[in-house]
């Protein structure tokens, strides 16, 4: 049986990180990489593990995210399931675990789905790339929290050390009977 990814990514840093998860598994099984948006029809008899991360975008994760756990909660919880927050608040040591990170913490609080595993990683931050009025907010909410405020820079916080660790504790989690 396969792996299944499925990330909801804004500017692609929850995709990559999930493409990055993913090539961390492969050599355990064969995984799929999904957008969660794009996932309209999936043949579960092919899984028996699920992965999904989704990135904050100004205070929330995509309202997709919660409609889909709740759509597919039992085919969630009978496969062994982790999941994985992507966002900028998350770069700073005390607001990036699960418990500690309020995005995360509010999701599993309302989500039907408790996956079995969840990781927080901080995103990357990429000013050349945004819009006017995104480029201001974001610079707005860096000098509030003392982060880079260089509308020229693009900086990356991911810390892929942590992602591969994260990929390997999911492989290794106990297998479930379908
Ligand atoms: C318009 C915009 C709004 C954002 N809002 C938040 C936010 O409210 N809190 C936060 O921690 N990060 C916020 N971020 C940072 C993103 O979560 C971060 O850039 C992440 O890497 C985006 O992942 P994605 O590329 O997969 O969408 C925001 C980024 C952008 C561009």
């Amino acid at each position: 049986m396969k792996a299944l990814i499925l990330y909801s990514s804004r500017d692609g840093q929850t995709r990559d990180i999930a493409a990055r998860i993913a090539q961390t598994l492969v050599p355990h099984q064969l995984c799929d990489v999904i957008d969660l948006l794009e996932a309209n029809q999936i043949d579960w008899l092919q899984y028996d593990r699920v992965l999904i991360g989704a990135s904050i975008r100004y205070g929330h994760f995509n309202p997709a995210l919660l409609k889909f756990v709740t759509q597919h909660k039992a085919q969630l919880q009978q496969r062994v399931s982790g999941f994985f927050s992507v966002n900028l608040t998350a770069r700073k040591a005390d607001k990036c675990t699960p418990e500690t990170n309020a995005y995360t913490r509010k999701f599993l609080e309302q989500s039907p789905w408790q996956p079995d595993c969840c990781a927080v990683f901080a995103g990357a931050l990429r000013y050349p790339r945004y819009r006017w009025f995104d480029r201001v907010m974001i610079q707005f909410i860096m000098r509030m929290t003392g982060g880079e405020t260089d509308a020229s820079k693009e900086v990356e916080y991911t810390d892929w050390n942590k992602v591969a660790l994260f990929a390997q504790d999911f492989a290794q989690l106990p297998g479930k009977s379908l």
